[in-house]
């Protein structure tokens, strides 16, 4: 969920709904603010996407006031209702809050409130907190002790932020492993589950720690824990470009990121290569010796991040020699994995707040384990809580379905594998100095690669009424396969699966039938030749049966000509390196394929951008 918290002189109605467009991304299936304004409190909440909330303002104004809460939501417990929707308020209608998380406790507190004889309006874990702050601020007085005395009781996840209107200039923020970042601007402060909410106003920020509740008022913010002692805290400066929040031109964020590629690649790599071209990862802040003692690598990550190590695994397993697993972040620390000292972890998230992936990692520093976390989000939860952190240099990433952080994640696990390959001198010393010579060169490939992208856009609309696409890849490309699926589930709704080209014919192979689109990527004919005859087989294997073959191959590779009935061309990389210029087209003929079927390609049905619930 998406949450904005806001009190200076400015409108806080204005304030809170530009926060909330640019948080959209995180929940988009109800809306709502609540101001405090003329000694009361004011709300206003609606189902379904922000511009519903905006309509209903327009149609029915709220009073105009300088302190104001707003929420746009990913429904966890409830349906996406006006009723389920944020604020919640307590009866007499005084405290408004809104919360992201789940509260685990929520039924039993819910009972009890409900002997006391307060009447629940929702069947949101939520409003049991308004009305908890309310009993709690009649006795003390005070909105942020009220909310430590309310955060002391609760169980789970949270982040909350509240108003009351017998405060009328303050805004209380609590967290417990969900984000929360303040805003402090010259006689305002904001609040909100990320600075992409605030950058308009301010780029001064403060991050909250574990179980930390804030209290904002227009001179200033105070951080306490909640037990009342007053908290450390850090600020930091956002260097986020404003620009790359917002469209810039583009249809979609979706378009504009895609298209922004070659840029966050550069970046990416940007003062992390010499000039003898040896790496220089200052971030890496684990001693070389563990690093050179490491006997295992396993990276967690979830969606497109799992995919990206996936492909991490081929290149960390032949570059170092090291073994390498990769697993989905939610499976991880449920089946009791093997871990020690001497294992790395890799932990890979653009949000940096996916629990599920925040918990893995939790887990293994537990058992030991170092944790690299490789993010896109600085200051987020993930890489607070790694041992280190290789920042990838996308920039915000708003469209839900995840693109150029894909790619930035590839990069930066290539230059974990290398890095790791050069602190422990493996015999491929020659092969890795040549991979990155060739790394500084993908991000002009990539850019190639956009370039031709029309007849993929064509291709795409011209099977917008199919029901089925399927994706085969062998080596990165069954990675790269199972993302160009996970693309085209998430923004055209479609049955699409990836496999393991070899794989098929030991089960898949009976979903061919007559005209099924089925993409093949195909490896380079230069260092996979004997993966690639095998391709090239299955390919006819499929065409032979009727499957309509799309083909991704190599720039030169003319074996695959004949079997193609549509052929896309990228430009030759190293094996390993071959994800960053297949995955693209994949992107593009996914978003065009979305448009085509009339989707909303930046935000998709049922999904959220960053999911901070296991
Ligand atoms: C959500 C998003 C996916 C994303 C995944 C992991 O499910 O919809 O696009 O890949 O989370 O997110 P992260 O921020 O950890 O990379």
């Amino acid at each position: 969920c998406g949450i904005v918290g806001y009190v200076g002189a400015q409108s806080a109605l204005d304030v809170v709904i530009a926060g909330l467009k640019r948080l959209e991304y995180r929940g988009y299936d109800s809306a709502g603010v609540a101001v405090l304004a003329d000694g009361g409190l004011a709300a206003a909440k609606k189902a379904g996407k922000l511009l519903n909330l905006e309509k209903e303002l327009t149609d029915r104004p709220l009073p105009s006031g300088s302190t104001g809460i707003g929420h746009t939501r990913w429904a966890t417990h409830g349906g996406p209702t006006d009723a389920n929707a944020h604020p919640h308020l307590d009866n007499a209608g005084r405290v408004a809050v809104v919360h992201n998380g789940i509260i685990e406790n929520f039924a039993a507190l819910r009972a009890e409130l409900a002997e006391r004889g307060h009447d629940l309006a929702s069947e949101t874990d939520t409003e049991v907190v308004a009305h908890l702050l309310a009993e709690e601020f009649s006795s003390c007085g005070e909105l942020a002790e009220a909310m430590r005395l309310v955060c002391r009781r609760l169980h789970g996840a949270f982040t909350l932020v509240a108003v009351h209107a017998d405060e009328p200039d303050v805004v209380v923020g609590a967290r417990r492993n969900s984000p929360l970042v303040v805003g402090v601007g010259d006689g305002e402060a904001f609040l909100a589950s990320d600075v992409a909410a605030f950058i308009a106003h301010t780029r001064s920020a403060v991050e909250l720690g574990q179980d930390q509740v804030v209290e904002l008022r227009r001179d200033g913010v105070t951080v306490t824990d909640f037990d009342g002692a007053p908290a450390d805290v850090r600020s930091y400066h956002v260097d986020w470009d404003l620009s790359a929040a917002e469209k810039g031109g583009y249809d979609y964020f979706m378009l504009k990121e895609i298209a922004e590629q070659p840029k966050a690649v550069a970046d990416t790599l940007l003062g992390r290569i010499d000039e003898d071209g040896s790496l220089t990862l200052d971030e890496v802040r684990i001693p070389a010796a563990v690093l050179r003692e490491a006997q295992k690598v396993v990276i967690v990550a979830c969606g497109t991040a799992f995919h990206a190590g996936l492909i991490a695994k081929y290149a960390i397993e032949h570059w170092t020699r090291i073994p390498c697993e990769v697993e989905l972040a939610s499976e991880f620390r449920y089946r009791d994995p093997i871990l020690d000292q001497r294992t790395l972890v890799v932990a890979i998230s653009q949000s940096g707040e996916t629990m599920d992936t925040l918990m893995a990692l939790r887990h293994a520093r537990e058992q030991g384990a170092k944790v690299l976390a490789i993010c896109n989000t600085n200051g987020s939860t993930i890489p607070r809580e790694s041992d280190a952190v290789l920042y990838t240099h996308a920039g915000p990433e708003v469209a839900v379905a995840s693109t150029k952080a894909f790619l930035t994640q590839l990069v930066a696990c290539y230059l974990v594998a290398l890095y790791l390959g050069q602190v422990r001198g493996t015999k491929w010393g020659d092969e890795i100095r040549a991979v990155i010579r060739d790394l500084s060169q993908i991000a002009t490939q990539v850019e190639q690669v956009l370039g031709t992208m029309e007849p993929v856009r064509e291709l795409a609309r011209s099977l917008a009424r199919k029901n089925t696409v399927l994706f085969l890849g062998r080596h990165v490309g069954y990675p790269v396969a199972l993302e160009g699926a996970l693309k085209l589930k998430e923004l055209a709704y479609m049955h699409a699966e990836g496999f393991a080209a070899g794989e098929l014919k030991h089960g898949p192979i009976a979903l061919i039938e007559n005209d099924v689109p089925v993409v093949v990527v195909v490896p380079s004919p230069r260092s996979r030749s004997v993966l690639h005859d095998k391709i090239v087989s299955n390919i006819q294997e499929i065409r032979a049966r009727g499957a309509r073959t799309i083909v991704i191959a190599e720039e030169g590779d003319t074996a695959v000509e004949t079997y193609a009935d549509h052929l896309i061309r990228i430009p030759q990389t190293p094996a390993l390196l071959q994800p960053m210029v297949a995955t693209v087209p994949l992107q593009v003929f996914a978003c065009e394929l979305a448009t085509a079927r009339g989707n909303e390609v930046d935000q998709p049905r049922n999904l959220a951008k960053s999911v901070t619930v296991e």
